[in-house]
């Protein structure tokens, strides 16, 4: 089969990266979860203590910083930080410095660099029409704020973190409205996407209306 690439965009906590790993075995694609990426560049900062406003300083520290994503691991500078990433303080933390347009200059330049061949499923806010404009799919994957909320608080249990749903609920609402005004590349829906909202579906079914997608897009070839 040929390759292709495959594009994800979508508010956070609906389920972009987990069907993108199962997409991604279905059709041997690599997975690219580029919301980890601003996640871990995030984390560095704030660990150096480097807060998220552009100037001079902050603009060495961004060059200091080497990612790499071998593998499913996120490491920085030598760093493994796949886990640490994953804390929810993490979450609002990536929300701040991913606004910052000459953060999201040098992930997008890597994240290209990394899919510059066919074969790829990137995730994140940007997808669509920034980081592969290219992209044989695009897809925007919604489900209401309700719904995101009540499954975030589902997986954090399962981590053994207990949130209380209020403020579950409150962190996806403020990081949605980060994400959708922040001046640079805001979480949009591209006129190129099919919009899949999952609030209704279960995994299973989210995951084959993307399979009958992808497979009717490919028949058209
Ligand atoms: O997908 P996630 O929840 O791990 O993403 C964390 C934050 O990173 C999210 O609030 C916005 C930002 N992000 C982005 O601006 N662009 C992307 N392509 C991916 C994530």
């Amino acid at each position: 089969m040929k390759l292709f690439n495959v594009a994800v965009d979508g508010p956070s906590g609906a389920g972009k990266s987990t069907i993108s790993d199962v997409i991604a075995q279905k059709y041997h694609l690599i997975h690219l979860d580029t919301g980890s990426m601003y996640r871990a560049i995030a984390l560095a900062l704030h660990e150096q203590n480097v807060p998220a406003s552009y100037n001079e300083t902050f603009q060495q520290a961004l060059d200091a910083i080497e990612l790499s994503m071998d593998n499913g691991k996120v490491v920085v500078n030598g760093v493994d930080l796949t886990n640490k990433i994953r804390e929810p303080h993490v979450s609002a933390l990536a929300s701040q410095y991913s606004a910052l347009p000459q953060v999201r200059k040098k992930l997008v330049a890597l994240q290209q660099q990394i899919a510059s061949k066919q074969g790829y499923i990137l995730d994140g806010r940007d997808i669509c029409d920034v980081v592969l404009p290219d992209a044989k799919i695009k897809i925007y994957l919604d489900a209401s704020v309700e719904s995101r909320a009540k499954r975030r608080m589902l997986q954090d249990l399962e981590k053994g973190i207990q949130v209380p749903y209020s403020i579950v609920l409150k962190a996806i609402q403020d990081r949605d409205y980060a994400d959708r005004t922040r001046k640079t590349d805001p979480l949009t829906i591209s006129k190129q996407a099919t919009v899949i909202d999952s609030s209704n579906l279960t995994f299973d079914e989210t995951v084959a209306k993307i399979v009958d997608l992808i497979e009717n897009t490919l028949k058209d070839e």
